[in-house]
């Protein structure tokens, strides 16, 4: 067994530390303040090859491997989480879900502008009375011949606003129930497809989250992604990967509250020591380390399973279930290691804080995710 990351891991985790330190922390606070985030970051992440990392050279993607991709996350969330999840949607659920079920044509029409930060993509299952259920799809998409005519509304979408290109899964033949779901590629700008009002969000505040409102959208039905009925399937098969990048987000989040409190500990002085100093102080610290050091070990382990081919359904949900409620604990202590200071803006903390509720509750909140690891093992 070898924990060590190679050279080139260790080259792409610093490319992504520097990056995330010298582009992403200046305005962070403002970006949370305002609810923005500036379209020229996107294309700066794109130049990085943040956006393609897992995706095939072939299509203009970076062909790393998954360990490479966490590893890119968690520096990115360490800083700004809002970042992180463009990140993340971008590649492990839209990416990865046309890389490894759409045809050759929806690969290089799409694909390949996806992967280079060109074009943006988004995710969209959840529905108003879809989400934790999300088999409940009330979305429609009824089969015209050589088209689907598609109707419906889409809540929480990531990316919602600023993407050009929507995986929207919908129901097709209603008895069919999970059978009768599929997905589709959707076009921004198409006739009857609308952006809905932007959400007022407690963290990742930075994203961009829209509802999405479908009203007779033609879709050509070269743009149905597998065969008739693979919706449901194919919205699972991609999570399973996506609880990987949200798990690398939510040890980002962690991890950056740690460093914060370790070093604002070292210098804020207290009866007459510096506060790390105070054994209440230092074991809050150990505590937090060996927490993250869980954390990382489930992440990786769920990331290797996945480059060797391994199933990966329990362990993506095993490492999403305990970093996101690791990035909790975390930084509600970090705010409590920076005493009022922890309360106010510019220390950081409070955002990370904010922002590592969403963990626990995107790509399947840990509720369902007790309910996939438990199935997969009672199985
Ligand atoms: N891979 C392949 N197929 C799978 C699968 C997997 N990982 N998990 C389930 N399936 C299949 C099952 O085999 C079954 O198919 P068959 O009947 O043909 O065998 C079908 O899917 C239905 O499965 P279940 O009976 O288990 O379905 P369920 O209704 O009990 O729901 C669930 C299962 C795991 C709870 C699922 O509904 C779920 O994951 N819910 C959470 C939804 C979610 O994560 N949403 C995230 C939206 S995206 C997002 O949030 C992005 C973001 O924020 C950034
Ligand atoms: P519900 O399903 O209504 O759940 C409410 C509560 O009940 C939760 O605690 C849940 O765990 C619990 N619960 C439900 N069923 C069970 C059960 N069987 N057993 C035990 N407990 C249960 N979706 C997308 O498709 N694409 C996106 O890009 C996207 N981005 C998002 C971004 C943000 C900021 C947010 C807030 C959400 C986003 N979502 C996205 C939606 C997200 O995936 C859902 O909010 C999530 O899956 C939970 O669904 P729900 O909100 O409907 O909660």
């Amino acid at each position: 067994m070898d924990f060590s990351l190679s050279e080139e891991h260790l080259m792409i985790r610093d490319a992504a530390r520097e990056f995330a330190q010298n582009e992403l922390l200046p305005g962070v606070i403002e970006r949370d303040e305002q609810q923005h985030f500036p379209k020229e970051l996107i294309k700066k992440m794109g130049e990085m090859g943040f956006l393609g990392m897992m995706a095939p050279t072939e299509f203009g993607g970076g062909g790393m491997d998954t360990i490479s991709y966490v590893l890119v996350m968690e520096e990115l969330s360490k800083i700004d989480a809002s970042a992180s999840v463009i990140v993340s949607v971008n590649n492990s659920l839209v990416n990865y879900g046309l890389a490894n079920y759409g045809s050759q044509a929806q690969k290089e029409k799409y694909l390949s502008k996806l992967t280079t930060g060109e074009k943006l993509g988004a995710f969209c299952l959840s529905e108003p009375e879809a989400g934790s259920d999300a088999t409940s799809q009330k979305t429609t998409a009824i089969d015209k011949g050589d088209h689907y005519i598609l109707n419906g509304t889409k809540n929480w979408i990531t990316n919602g606003g600023s993407a050009d290109y929507y995986l929207v899964i919908a129901q097709t033949d209603k008895e069919k129930k999970h059978r009768g779901i599929n997905a589709f590629i959707v076009e921004k700008g198409w006739e009857g497809f609308e952006v809905g009002p932007k959400e007022q969000k407690l963290g990742i505040r930075g994203s961009d989250t829209h509802s999405l409102i479908f009203n007779d959208v033609k879709v050509p039905k070269e743009n149905r992604i597998g065969e008739d009925g693979f919706g449901f399937k194919f919205a699972m098969k991609t999570l399973s990967g996506g609880r990987i990048g949200i798990a690398a987000q939510a040890l980002g989040i962690a991890a950056g509250a740690y460093e914060l409190a370790r070093d604002y500990s070292k210098v804020r002085k207290a009866f007459g020591t510096e506060i790390c100093n105070h054994q209440a102080i230092a074991f809050k610290l150990a505590d937090m380390n060996v927490e993250i050091e869980a954390a990382r070990h489930l992440v990786m382990k769920a990331a290797w399973d996945k480059d060797q081919g391994n199933n990966y359904d329990i362990s993506s949900a095993m490492a999403k279930l305990y970093a996101s409620k690791v990035a909790m604990d975390v930084t509600v202590e970090a705010v409590q290691v920076h005493g009022g200071n922890g309360f106010v803006k510019e220390y950081h903390v409070e955002r990370l804080m904010r922002d590592a509720k969403i963990t626990q509750i995107y790509e399947g909140t840990s509720e369902i995710q007790k309910i996939v690891i438990s199935r997969g093992l009672l199985s």
